[in-house]
């Protein structure tokens, strides 16, 4: 049985990030999978690397969103997308070095970190450019009126 199975409460609204999210639960499933096949290391490293890059690219595509849709929270998502790639950057390297064993614990984890995020910041977001609220246009010195 996968260990992720996606539903209608993840859904932002927005079709990319919607995508995105869908992929990586296919990403830790098979995680996962290998992981209860008892896979070798290699199969295991492979598809652990296979999450951390769409993990990496995913998080640049949604803050090229926000970004784009003058999100107020930038800052903060960012930086809570930099600790969430920390985590899973460590534990690839502590497995790649042989430091830790893949465990429940482990798979547990990673339910948590993608799925968490998720409800937790992504459909803020999500929510915000989806209302197509515009921030403020910056003001130029010729909109204002000299009297
Ligand atoms: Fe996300
Ligand atoms: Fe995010």
């Amino acid at each position: 049985m996968a260990l992720l199975n996606w539903k209608a409460d993840y859904c932002t609204g927005n079709a990319k990030i919607d995508e995105d999210h869908r992929a990586l639960f296919e990403r830790v499933n098979d995680f996962h999978f290998a992981w209860q096949q008892n896979r070798d290391r290699k199969d295991i490293a492979r598809v652990l690397n296979r999450l951390v890059e769409y993990a990496e690219e995913h998080f640049a595509r949604e803050e090229e969103i926000m970004r784009a849709s003058g999100y107020p929270g930038l800052a903060r998502h960012q930086a809570i997308h930099e600790a969430l790639f920390e985590q899973i950057f460590v534990l690839q390297g502590h497995f790649e070095d042989g430091r830790i064993r893949i465990d429940r614990d482990t798979v547990d984890f990673l339910r948590g970190w993608l799925v968490d995020h998720i409800v937790g910041e992504d459909m803020k977001f999500a929510a915000y450019v989806e209302s197509g609220d515009e921030p403020a246009p910056a003001r130029q010195a010729s909109d204002i009126d000299v009297v």
